[in-house]
């Protein structure tokens, strides 16, 4: 944590102590001289902290004048004096504007989403609740106080000044997400003002939590969402085209699959707004499987992987679908990651069946000929696809990996 989030994390915690402690004050309670000396100590410091956060901020020097003629500065610098101290001290009393002054040191607490600003590998969730998480109570506290000053909606003042602030809380949250139970109502007028003010207020709040609440629960599912979304979208699609059932079967068992291996994530688009660094290595750590299903990539040279990884293209292929047929012209390699193909001769013979970790189309790349052979898919297959440009590219750089295909190759004419 550097100068400056330190600065507001002081700030921020400060702000949220003073919110706290002020209304109390405010409310009558009588502190000890040490309280009052600490509460003057602390609202000092969160002031003198945004008065340097301002300066630093701004590049700007105190020592000239200009720079002070700013609300807040004054404001900062009003409530560094320990006023409340001062007179608590010399004549034991409490002024209510000098509390009311030292009040306004709590806006601080916006600092949080700035300061929440540098941590950037934070979880989006942490940087929706975190704010939510301080504002909330201080923004309770504060309406549960005011409603205590103004009688709690008793027309006497509560002797257990417990009750009367887990009271006035509950009313607090009532008033402000709902338009409250009516179980304890305004009596006098002012509470009656009150209480329309904090109905408005609550309309704003209530909605605030309500989005931020209602994004979270979205969020925490947003892969489910996200393939439900799918779903609907090819679902009506089938229907406008008036699909026969066994095609929408066929789709649907895709989208199951997807669902199943992906989490329905299948788009590589969603990446291409990264930086070419980042992008190759979440590309490398979404590409591992295949490294470690291909035996001879898994002994293979770091440098050979990380040019095939970033050349690797994903395929999904649907039981009985042919990859190629024989004697087309032959573009690419591909590598197994999950499933089985068949190789299948020109006379229609299944001359082999390929698994997990296995490669085929290398015979048509290495000799420059035709396909040998047809490659049908036996179930859903997750497969690599290496390029004929992106293949000589990796063959020249590593003879060895062209060695390897070209064994393999021999033992399959071979067999
Ligand atoms: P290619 O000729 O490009 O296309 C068909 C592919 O089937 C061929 O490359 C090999 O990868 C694969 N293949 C052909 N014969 C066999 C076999 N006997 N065993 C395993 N795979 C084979």
């Amino acid at each position: 944590m550097n100068r400056t989030q330190l600065l507001r994390l002081g700030s921020i915690v400060g702000a949220f102590l003073v919110g706290l402690w002020l209304p109390f004050r405010l409310l009558g309670f009588a502190p000890s001289a040490t309280q009052e000396l600490f509460s003057n100590v602390l609202i000092a410091s969160v002031s003198f902290i945004n008065i340097i956060h301002y300066f630093t901020e701004h590049d700007l020097n105190p020592r000239k004048f200009r720079s002070w003629l700013n609300v807040g500065v004054i404001l900062d610098a009003l409530c560094f004096l320990p006023l409340s101290f001062i007179a608590f001290a010399l004549f034991d009393v409490t002024l209510g504007w000098i509390l009311f002054l030292n009040l306004t040191t709590i806006r601080h607490i916006n600092h949080v989403r700035a300061f929440l600003d540098g941590f950037p590998s934070l979880k989006p969730l942490t940087y929706r609740l975190a704010p939510l998480a301080v504002f909330l109570p201080l923004l309770v506290h504060l309406v549960a106080c005011g409603w205590i000053a103004l009688g709690s909606g008793t027309s006497g003042p509560e002797t257990d000044h417990v009750l009367a602030y887990v009271k006035a809380v509950y009313w607090t949250f009532t008033t402000l997400t709902t338009v409250g139970y009516g179980d304890i109502a305004a009596k006098t007028i002012p509470q009656m003002i009150y209480c329309c003010c904090v109905q408005v207020a609550g309309v704003g709040v209530f909605g605030f939590i309500l989005s931020n609440v209602a994004g979270i629960v979205a969020r925490s599912d947003a892969a489910r969402e996200h393939h439900m979304d799918n779903l609907d979208k090819i679902e009506t699609f089938m229907n406008i085209h008036h699909t026969p059932s066994a095609l929408r079967a066929n789709v649907r068992s895709y989208y199951h699959y997807m669902w199943k291996t992906k989490k329905g994530y299948h788009d590589k688009t969603l990446l291409d707004d990264l930086p070419a660094k980042i992008q190759s290595e979440l590309i490398m750590h979404i590409n591992r499987p295949i490294i470690e299903k291909v035996p001879f990539l898994r002994g293979a040279d770091q440098d050979l992987l990380s040019e095939l990884m970033n050349e690797l293209e994903p395929r999904i292929f649907v039981p009985g679908e042919k990859v190629f047929k024989v004697d087309e012209h032959g573009d690419s390699l591909y590598f197994i990651q999950s499933g089985s193909v068949e190789i299948v001769t020109r006379d229609g013979n299944v001359v082999a069946t390929l698994g997990d970790g296995s490669f085929f189309g290398e015979m048509a790349l290495v000799s420059e000929k035709p396909r040998t052979a047809t490659v049908r898919a036996t179930t859903f297959c997750d497969a690599y696809l290496l390029h004929r440009d992106a293949f000589d590219r990796v063959s020249t750089s590593y003879p060895e990996f062209r060695k390897h295909l070209e064994e393999v190759m021999n033992d399959r004419k071979a067999s």
